[in-house]
């Protein structure tokens, strides 16, 4: 009973602001122990924010570091195999001391926005993999997280969601802000900027970007190897990339599954025709001045 009453005292709780950012409560009581982190300089940091396929990237560099053989990368779950650096969960999670622990090479997941990254990353000048999404699939993608995961707060309506989405009153903070940040600081660091929608277009031709980027030459049989094996169908079919095999009271698929669509649009099934409209114009705003462009399409 004592660890269920634990339980409930972790879940659910509000978000704790740290420097303008809301963050997890429990990552914002051990921001000391964040902000010191000790980079190595071959790490490769992968940072997004939530929801825009980071699992996937994720999924796919250890792919390259493996040389395409999946059954390597099915030594251990995703969580295991690239730590989220920032994620601390009292008597459960301490992703700086799973990365301490870990051999070089690492990769390393982070959700910061770029000037809330450890100083330590930059003073090394490790390589970073950033994966942008378009903001409305975020959005959707995020509510539905925001149900089956439960470290974060109660979501509310989709309407109430979107406005707390817009507003930047989510884990991680303002999406905009984010997206901007990490596209204008990849001007004087080496960082690859990718988008999920380019990925889901020609996830071949993304793939030889991170090639290219990582110094890295493989086969074109191992390159195609690495596509099967990172798709949507079959990342969902495996519990080492589908997060099935964290327990259910902390994150529950049956509210919905991790790997829920994969998909580059869904908006569209979400949005009403006034949620758009109000998201647009406000998108506008947030956006302009930056040379940053999402694919019009989708
Ligand atoms: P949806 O909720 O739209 O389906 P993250 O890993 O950053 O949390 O992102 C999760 C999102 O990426 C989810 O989006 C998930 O389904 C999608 N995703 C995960 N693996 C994918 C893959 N191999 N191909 C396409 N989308 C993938």
């Amino acid at each position: 009973l004592s660890n269920m009453d634990n339980k409930l005292d972790i879940y659910r709780r509000e978000l704790v602001d740290v420097q303008g950012v809301p963050l997890f409560w429990s990552i914002a009581e051990e921001w000391s122990q964040v902000e010191s982190f000790e980079s190595r300089p071959d790490d490769l940091l992968i940072a997004t924010y939530p929801k825009s396929g980071t699992t996937w990237v994720s999924e796919i560099v250890d792919l390259i570091y493996n040389n395409g053989d999946a059954e390597k990368c099915k030594r251990d779950a995703i969580y295991n195999r690239v730590p989220f650096m920032e994620l601390i969960v009292p008597g459960m999670e301490n992703g700086i001391e799973d990365l301490k622990k870990m051999q070089s090479p690492r990769l390393v997941k982070t959700h910061l926005p770029v000037q809330l990254l450890p100083s330590s990353f930059w003073k090394n000048n490790c390589k970073m993999v950033y994966v942008a999404r378009n903001a409305k699939d975020v959005a959707v993608s995020y509510f539905y997280f925001y149900q089956m995961a439960k470290l974060h707060p109660e979501p509310g309506t989709w309407e109430e969601f979107l406005g707390k989405f817009m507003t930047g009153k989510v884990a991680f903070g303002s999406w905009y802000d984010h997206v901007k940040g990490w596209w204008e600081k990849r001007k004087d660091y080496r960082i690859l900027y990718l988008f999920y929608e380019d990925m889901k277009e020609n996830p071949k031709r993304e793939i030889q970007k991170l090639l290219k980027f990582l110094d890295k030459n493989l086969p074109e049989e191992t390159v195609n190897k690495i596509i099967y094996h990172s798709s949507f169908d079959v990342m969902k079919q495996n519990p080492c990339a589908n997060y099935t095999t964290v327990p259910s009271f902390d994150m529950d698929h049956s509210v919905s599954p991790f790997m829920r669509k994969g998909i580059s649009g869904d908006w569209k099934n979400k949005f009403t025709v006034a949620q758009n409209e109000k998201f647009e114009e406000d998108y506008e705003k947030k956006m302009k001045g930056s040379s940053l462009q999402f694919r019009s399409e989708i």
